[in-house]
């Protein structure tokens, strides 16, 4: 992986809208999510992004009802079974943001073991948040921290900056997902569906983002000073 890193975190979002507008079980959407997860790692590195963290399952998604939420567990078990190899050749690093502790043991394992078998991988850091709170992973490194509380050594503990946040289906707020990551990021929301998602919505994102002028908090570097 090159130094350059373009991190682009997605909140991957409706899945049930989708299949609820085609008479279909929730889950279907869930199901078509899963189809476009993988295109959206196939299309992330030749758009420059070097790492992608996609929100999964959310802490709060525990409340959902227990079918909808063990068929999410083990859409993600089948995920990683089909897709570690398909990772592994594509030079796709898999690794897993969120608490394990309260995952089934074999999803927890999977993840283990998808984890170590893409640790070579150096085209694209997949991050995938599962069991995640920010605010809760904000206060486990603060916990950490403690000995050594420095802006540096507490964004290290938390993860890399994000440059671009995502979030499909017209919603337009972060749902406790990457808070201190984001600090500077440019958000882009589409009205698209999570399942319909695809290798063109992602370039149109991306584009977006080149075209915004990312100031952080200081002037255009075009502003005339005389007149400033
Ligand atoms: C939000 O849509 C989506 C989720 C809570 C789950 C995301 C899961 C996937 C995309 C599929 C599996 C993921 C991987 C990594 C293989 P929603 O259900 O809240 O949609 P709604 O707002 O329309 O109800």
């Amino acid at each position: 992986m090159s130094d350059f890193r373009f991190h682009v975190a997605i909140i991957m979002d409706g899945n049930g809208r989708w299949a609820t507008r085609r008479g279909l079980p929730r889950v279907a959407g869930h199901k078509a999510g899963a189809n476009a997860v993988r295109r959206t790692i196939e299309a992330a590195p030749g758009l420059g992004i070097s790492v992608l963290t996609l929100y999964a399952f959310s802490e709060d998604n525990w409340s959902r009802p227990p079918r909808e939420v063990s068929a999410l567990m083990k859409l993600l078990g089948r995920y990683l079974v089909q897709e570690t190899d398909r990772c592994i050749a594509n030079g796709v690093r898999l690794q897993a943001i969120g608490r394990r502790d309260r995952l089934p043991a074999p999803l927890a394992g999977m993840l283990g073991e998808a984890e170590r078998r893409t640790a070579d991988g150096r085209r694209l850091l997949l991050r995938l948040a599962i069991d995640y709170s920010s605010r809760h992973a904000i206060l486990d490194a603060a916990r950490k921290a403690s000995d050594n509380f420095t802006e540096d050594r507490f964004s290290s503990l938390i993860g890399p900056d994000v440059d671009l946040l995502i979030r499909t289906s017209g919603e337009q707020r972060l749902s406790d997902f990457l808070l201190w990551e984001c600090a500077y990021a440019e958000m882009v929301f589409t009205p698209r569906l999570w399942p319909d998602f695809n290798s063109d919505d992602l370039a149109q994102a991306v584009a977006e983002f080149q075209r915004r002028e990312r100031r952080f908090g200081a002037i255009s570097a075009t502003t005339d000073l005389r007149t400033a």
